[in-house]
């Protein structure tokens, strides 16, 4: 006999549940009457870090990205994962926290400043750099 694991569903279950649910009327001949979509998300946002090293201030998070699908902005889940990224960065003894805005993307600018973030190139002039991989090329070419 097969073996089974006879289990509460949980919300990671909705996919496979709507599977079912179609099978199920499939066998009674009428899959076409099933009009349920799966609308719900497992995920719905991300953060990307890392830890990096100044110099001057020494370990710190780097944010890389971080976004929260657009029907479920505004709920305090982007709050949310900043919290639960200030944790991390505390609990590995980070001084702080950097990432990069677009000078475009007003609504996350001020989501940042009202969460007390200050823009270093306003008040320090940091610029950001690249050196693209044709310029790494030709540096480690060179005698
Ligand atoms: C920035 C981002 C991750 C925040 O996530 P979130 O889940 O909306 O965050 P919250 O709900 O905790 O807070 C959003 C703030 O905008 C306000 N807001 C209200 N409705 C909103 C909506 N529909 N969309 C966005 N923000 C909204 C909230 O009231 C809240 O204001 P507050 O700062 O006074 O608390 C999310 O807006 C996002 O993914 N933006 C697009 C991608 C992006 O810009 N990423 C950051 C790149 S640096």
């Amino acid at each position: 006999m097969a073996k089974f694991n006879l289990r509460k569903a949980e919300p990671k279950d909705v996919p496979d549940i709507l599977r079912l649910i179609k099978e199920l009327a499939k066998y009674e001949k009428m899959e076409d009457q099933v009009i349920l979509t799966e609308k719900g998300y497992s995920v719905i946002g991300f953060a990307m870090y890392y830890f990096t090293y100044d110099p001057w201030i020494g370990k710190l998070l780097y944010l890389e990205d971080f976004y929260v699908m657009k029907e479920y902005r505004g709920f305090g889940i982007g709050s949310e994962i900043l919290k639960t990224l200030s944790d991390t960065a505390v609990k590995n003894r980070c001084s702080c926290m950097h990432f990069l805005v677009a000078e475009s993307n007003k609504k996350s600018i001020d989501f940042y400043m009202r969460r007390g973030a200050s823009d270093l190139s306003l008040q320090e002039g940091w610029r950001l750099f690249r050196i693209n991989r044709e310029g790494l090329l030709k540096m480690s070419a060179e005698e």
